[in-house]
């Protein structure tokens, strides 16, 4: 405890990131003594603690103090990767009050209409280094394509494709899944892992060999896939297992 270096923070603060209830409600409960730091009833709700060294207690209960969250989100179609927009639901939408507290944001973006893998933290680091193009981070997004997807265009994928700005993809890995007509369409279930982030890319890479994308979603980012228990519209902390597979030490 002390009066304010850098580790430290005012503890009725601390108790909101939390979510341990308004600044009134946090000061409700120190008047009425339910506050205990480092074994001392806590007469003021502004005194400085340092969060992972002092010892507070809420009711008797220790708390467990994060100054970071990481979020799996099953993103559902219709919501845009936005915190926040006049008009539209966002993906911050989606979370508890108590999840959204910490204030994450998502790390890159999914198209309104693509569903699937979408992270969320507020950890400005962990985000930018999943997001730098120096780091290629593959993404892999699984897709139902307008077309007959063929040999042809996982060899031009295989090179790289030139979208309509005029720049050339680095190579991306395409799979054809599968193949159905319907009426009098043919669809193909593909897989498409990419190294890098343009806006639409995955959509635009299928415009530069003249087929059009009906169906996206993002099934994995670096090494970690998208829980298949986790439903449309649901998410979930991320272990800590799953976070070292992204590269957090
Ligand atoms: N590529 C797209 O075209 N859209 C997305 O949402 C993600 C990748």
């Amino acid at each position: 405890m002390s009066g304010g270096n850098r580790k430290t923070q005012r503890i009725d603060k601390i108790l909101v990131h939390l979510g341990y209830g308004s600044r009134s409600e946090i000061k409700r409960m120190v008047k009425q003594g339910s506050i205990m730091v480092n074994d001392t009833i806590l007469k003021d709700s502004g005194l400085h603690v340092d969060p992972f060294n002092d010892t507070v207690e809420v009711d008797g209960k220790r708390i467990v103090y994060k100054e970071f969250i990481y979020i799996m989100l099953h993103k559902p179609q219709g919501v845009i990767s936005a915190t926040e927009d006049k008009r539209e639901a966002t993906v911050l939408d989606l979370l508890d009050s108590e999840h959204a507290l910490f204030e994450p944001f998502p790390v890159g973006r999914l198209d309104k209409d693509t569903e699937g893998l979408l992270l969320l933290t507020n950890d400005g680091k962990f985000a930018h280094n999943l997001l730098s193009p120096r780091k290629h981070v593959p993404k892999t997004y699984e897709a139902k394509v307008d077309g007959d997807v063929g040999a042809e265009d996982v060899a031009k994928f295989a090179l790289g494709v030139t979208l309509d700005d005029g720049y050339t993809t680095l190579p991306g890995e395409l799979i054809v899944l599968s193949q159905e007509q319907v009426e009098d369409v043919l669809i193909s279930s593909i897989s498409l892992t990419i190294h890098e982030g343009k806006f639409h890319q995955v959509k635009r890479m299928f415009e530069a060999v003249g087929k059009k994308v009906v169906y996206l979603k993002r099934v994995q980012m670096g090494q970690l896939p998208l829980d298949p228990k986790l439903d449309i519209g649901k998410y979930r902390e991320l272990t800590m297992d799953e976070l070292s597979l992204l590269g957090k030490d």
